[in-house]
């Protein structure tokens, strides 16, 4: 059993629906020796995710919910994340909605990743929307998931300036690096005071 300073590592499941770069910057810090946390299960709603392949190259388990019956799909996760003793979740780029069934069983044990500094932006397209306010400045942020959407406490937050020349494409490039950054560090800082 691997462990850090005499404590198990905790175990996590990471929710995804795409291509998967979060995810893929939580398992690699995960795989350094001084990591609180590794990575055991991978959750997705998407057979095509791209995601999917660093779970393979990783050899981590993962799993294909149908998300045809919500409730049905949710009680298949909510089986495997006890099955698998997982300790906490971080969404990333997962683009289902948890009901309170998840949320009130993982209750501040759900982090999620939004690109954008909330509490503005809360929603889809984000970049879009803050091009066309012509924002200074937008962001990203790691916070705990409740059963209000982009709510919850923050963990940790980042802010990138929005360049003049910016495009929705150019600046969600720049946001992503940054998110692929704070993603494993608000994990650990969330370990650290909360769990
Ligand atoms: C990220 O921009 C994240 O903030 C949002 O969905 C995107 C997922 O990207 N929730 P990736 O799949 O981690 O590359």
């Amino acid at each position: 059993m691997e462990k850090l300073n005499g404590k198990k590592k905790l175990r996590v499941s990471v929710f995804i629906s795409g291509r998967g770069t979060n995810l893929k910057s939580i398992i690699n810090f995960s795989k350094r020796k001084s990591s609180p946390f590794k990575v055991v299960l991978i959750i997705t709603n998407n057979k095509n995710a791209k995601g999917i392949n660093f779970a393979k190259k990783n050899k981590i388990k993962y799993l294909f919910v149908n998300y045809k019956n919500k409730n049905n799909a949710e009680s298949k996760i909510l089986i495997n994340l006890k099955n698998n003793n997982i300790s906490f979740i971080c969404l990333a780029g997962f683009m289902k909605i948890l009901s309170k069934k998840i949320i009130n069983t993982y209750k501040n044990k759900i982090l999620n990743i939004h690109p954008s500094l909330l509490p503005k932006y809360k929603g889809l397209n984000t970049h879009k929307r803050v091009i066309k306010n012509k924002e200074k400045f937008t962001g990203c942020t790691v916070h705990l998931v409740n059963s209000k959407l982009d709510e919850g406490k923050i963990i940790l937050q980042k802010k990138v300036r929005v360049l003049k020349k910016d495009n929705e494409n150019s600046l969600s490039k720049r946001v992503l690096k940054i998110e692929n950054l704070i993603y494993p560090r608000a994990i650990k800082k969330f370990i650290n005071s909360n769990l």
